[in-house]
């Protein structure tokens, strides 16, 4: 019998549901090929719903997310909503809530697809960042005091346990293991000045490294080396680890080496439960409803979900298609300019990887 994979969908706010749907399309594409099927519920979590309710996110949503396979989520980030509203109580609460604790970040420059980084290309710029996604800085621990005087105090602490801290790097060295024969993890912190939290984090990696996966090289780099070694050295990494702020710090840095938000995809996943992927980039709201933003991001996204679910073949045959997509056809990856309309990166994505192009 074949494979049913019930999937959530969160279209989101601005051109999100116009890239999720391209993505759904390639992703019945897929089920058709390689033999599985999906299940799919739309959920109309965002910036529209909560001007009209109030509501950020109903009491049942993490019940209801709770019971399907896998979650794909657009853009969440709307211009008549003060910002960190829904960006908190939607993207931050899922990822609490479903304990998401890793934020799986490839950075991979396809082919045809212009980097900023001079004589730098797809064979220089290709590694992952696995990033802790549920304690550090966004744990939320602190508070002030004396608030709107000259007085005020404002405290924001890092959280790090052993149990987050170890099943992060855990994954990480198990991605490794995986990725390639490379087989490199370079943990990026900052032990030279948070020398609590990242004093916990390199004990823990060379101790369970050590222990339990000696075939992976441990290497470290400062975060503001890492910074510079992603610019000038980017073919160093294989596997980053790091934690939640230092994680959402490199990887905007390393999408714009990949070539954009256009094209920047990853997964919040929770080993054991439920995991969410969305494109990396915002809601764009300003290209909303014209059909010009570029969908591959999103596209990406539900490879990552299909090979997380084990539809391993059908995650690579979409990567492929997108890459024959950047590297063949496109003009530019942003909204706009790419040569085709979002519906039409749909169909060319669609189109290889069924042999019709
Ligand atoms: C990201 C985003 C989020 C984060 C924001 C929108 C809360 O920047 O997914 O990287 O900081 O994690
Ligand atoms: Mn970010």
């Amino acid at each position: 019998m074949s494979k049913i994979y019930d999937i959530a969908i969160i279209g989101g706010d601005g051109t999100g549901p116009e890239v999720v749907a391209q993505a759904v399309r390639v992703l019945d594409a897929a089920a058709g090929k390689f033999g599985f099927s999906t299940k799919k519920k739309d959920y109309d979590f965002g910036g529209d719903r909560y001007l009209k309710t109030g509501e950020v996110l109903p009491n049942t949503a993490v019940t209801d997310l709770r019971g399907h396979d896998a979650i794909l989520l657009g853009a969440i980030g709307h211009p008549g909503v003060k910002p960190g509203i829904l960006e908190q109580g939607i993207l931050l609460k899922l990822r609490f809530e479903l304990d998401q604790y890793i934020n799986l970040r490839p950075v991979k420059l396809f082919p045809g697809v212009d980097t900023p980084l001079k004589d730098k290309g797809p064979d220089e710029i290709d590694f992952v960042v696995v990033r802790e996604n549920t304690e550090g800085l966004y744990a939320g621990a602190g508070g002030s005091l004396r608030k709107g005087t000259m007085h005020e105090v404002a405290v924001q602490e890092s959280i790090n346990t052993r149990m987050g801290v170890e099943r992060c790097l855990r994954y990480a060295f198990e991605y490794t293991q995986k990725r390639n024969q490379e087989k490199k993890l370079t943990l990026c912190g900052k032990t030279n000045v948070l020398t609590y939290a990242f004093d916990l984090w390199e004990r823990v990696f060379n101790e369970v490294g050590e222990k339990d996966y000696a075939d992976v090289k441990r290497d470290y780099a400062h975060v503001d080396a890492t910074c510079m070694w992603m610019v000038k050295n980017p073919e160093w990494f294989d596997v980053i680890v790091t934690d939640n702020m230092f994680g959402d710090i490199i990887t905007d840095l390393g999408a714009m080496i990949q070539g954009g938000m256009g094209i920047a995809a990853g997964g919040n996943i929770n080993p054991k439960g439920v995991s969410m992927f969305e494109p990396i980039g915002g809601s764009a709201p300003k290209y909303t409803g014209m059909n010009i933003i570029n969908p591959l991001a999103a596209i990406c996204a539900g490879g990552m979900m299909l090979d997380h679910l084990g539809e391993t073949e059908a995650a690579n045959a979409i990567e492929s298609a997108v890459m024959f997509v950047t590297g063949q056809k496109l003009k530019s990856l942003a909204a706009g300019k790419m040569g085709y309309s979002t519906v039409e990166v749909g169909d060319l994505v669609i189109d290889r990887m069924l042999g019709k192009i």
